[in-house]
């Protein structure tokens, strides 16, 4: 079966194409709205609530990149709505930005049971509606939250900590990748390394 939605080229872009060079029929937003909420492309739908699509200032100079929704967001149809999201909040505040300013998505539109990291077929599946969504909003910088959004978006399997302290590509969009809201829950010491990322994708938007 193929899994990939006929408007998407299959193959994983080299970094530096651009979005109209490898999505030759983009959705605009209300298209793609449907779209996504009519999805049935990968098992997921079927062990979910709802999508939840993304949130945010369409015309956003920041994208926010997580994994998928978990069971707060899969019941509000928000994502980043959870312990997660308040504390990503406080991250935006931190650089002067409210969650209306920026933009937030996941990789993956429709909750995974029980919270298990997406498959690697069910984010080849839906990463054609994050592409579709960077190439409406033209942020300015993309920061990847943990290593999904990371993986997703450059194509690698590399650990966080070999891919944070320098700015990537994705399809010519800056990417600066950090550790995710639930992980620094978890391991609050990082919290440190996270603003350390935040600065840097910061002096990235100032220089473009
Ligand atoms: N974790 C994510 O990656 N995304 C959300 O929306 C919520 C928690």
């Amino acid at each position: 079966m193929n899994l990939y939605p006929i408007w998407v080229r299959r193959e994983t872009p080299a970094a530096t194409e651009t979005l109209s060079e490898t999505i030759p029929s983009l959705l605009d937003w209300p298209e793609l709205k449907e779209k996504v909420k009519n999805c049935e492309l990968c098992p997921l739908r079927a062990g979910c609530k709802q999508t939840v699509f993304g949130v945010g200032n369409e015309k956003a100079e920041w994208l926010f990149v997580g994994e998928g929704p978990g069971a707060e967001e899969d019941a509000r149809g928000e994502p980043f709505v959870g312990q997660a999201g308040r504390l990503l909040d406080n991250m935006l505040l931190a650089i002067g930005l409210k969650r209306s300013d920026v933009y937030i998505a996941n990789v993956v539109k429709c909750r995974p049971p029980s919270n298990r990291q997406p498959h690697a077929s069910e984010m080849a599946a839906c990463l054609p509606y994050l592409e579709n969504q960077i190439a409406l909003i033209q942020p300015k910088i993309i920061v990847a939250l943990g290593r999904t959004a990371a993986s997703a978006l450059l194509n690698t399997d590399a650990a966080i900590s070999s891919l944070r302290g320098r700015v990537h590509e994705h399809r010519g969009i800056p990417v600066v990748v950090s550790f995710h809201p639930a992980y620094l829950l978890r391991t609050p010491l990082d919290k440190a390394k996270s603003w350390q990322d935040l600065c840097l994708a910061s002096e990235t938007v100032g220089r473009s």
